[in-house]
């Protein structure tokens, strides 16, 4: 008997950092595969607050209990670094019909680039359809409570990072102004 190739996917992103809306994505897409690779870009362009390797040490930390998810980064382009890590399959999230045009984009120019590797859409847990990286941070840096929406180790960093500037209404008895 011939041996099966094994299904991976590649799940590739800023994840600066990880919230639970890509952990639900990531939790519903593993037992689909048999390997998924979640993969940080390291992008000299961007601007992120947390480094490759933070980043990577936190999806680490939040995937430790699954056992075919493997976390990792990669530079340069993403179909280069899925044929060399033998992905079949890109995973992406889709939260809203905001995010359809850009993801279409991306994924028509890699089926361009790799016709043999496949994008599939994941919509976004209804629970965190409108969440992102970049709003998580802004609620931190602004005293509001991301709670329910990153790990907790996660909003530790997120804290020890961001401290607020205008800590929530009632923590201080202060006037944020
Ligand atoms: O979480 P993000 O920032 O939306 O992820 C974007 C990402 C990493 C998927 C995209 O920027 C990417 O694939 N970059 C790698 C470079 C590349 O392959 N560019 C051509 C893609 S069409």
């Amino acid at each position: 008997m011939s041996a099966q190739k094994l299904r991976i996917a590649v799940y590739p992103g800023s994840f600066d950092p990880v919230t639970n809306g890509h952990l639900d994505l990531i939790s519903r897409c593993a037992p689909l595969v048999d390997r998924l690779i979640v993969a940080v870009l390291r992008n000299a362009g961007k601007q992120p607050l947390f480094s490759v390797e933070e980043r990577v040490e936190m999806l680490r930390q939040a995937t430790a209990e699954m056992p075919n998810v493997e976390v990792d980064s990669f530079d340069g382009l993403l179909v280069e670094y899925a044929r060399r890590r033998g992905a079949c399959l890109l995973l992406r999230g889709i939260r809203a019909i905001s995010d359809y045009e850009y993801e279409l984009q991306m994924a028509l120019m890699n089926r361009r680039l790799a016709p043999e590797i496949e994008t599939m859409f994941m919509m976004a847990g209804e629970a965190y359809s409108f969440l992102s990286s970049r709003l998580v941070k802004e609620v931190i840096a602004l005293g509001g409570d991301v709670s329910g929406l990153v790990p907790p180790q996660v909003e530790a960093k997120l804290k020890e990072r961001l401290p607020a500037r205008f800590p929530a209404r009632g923590t201080t008895g202060q006037s944020p102004v």
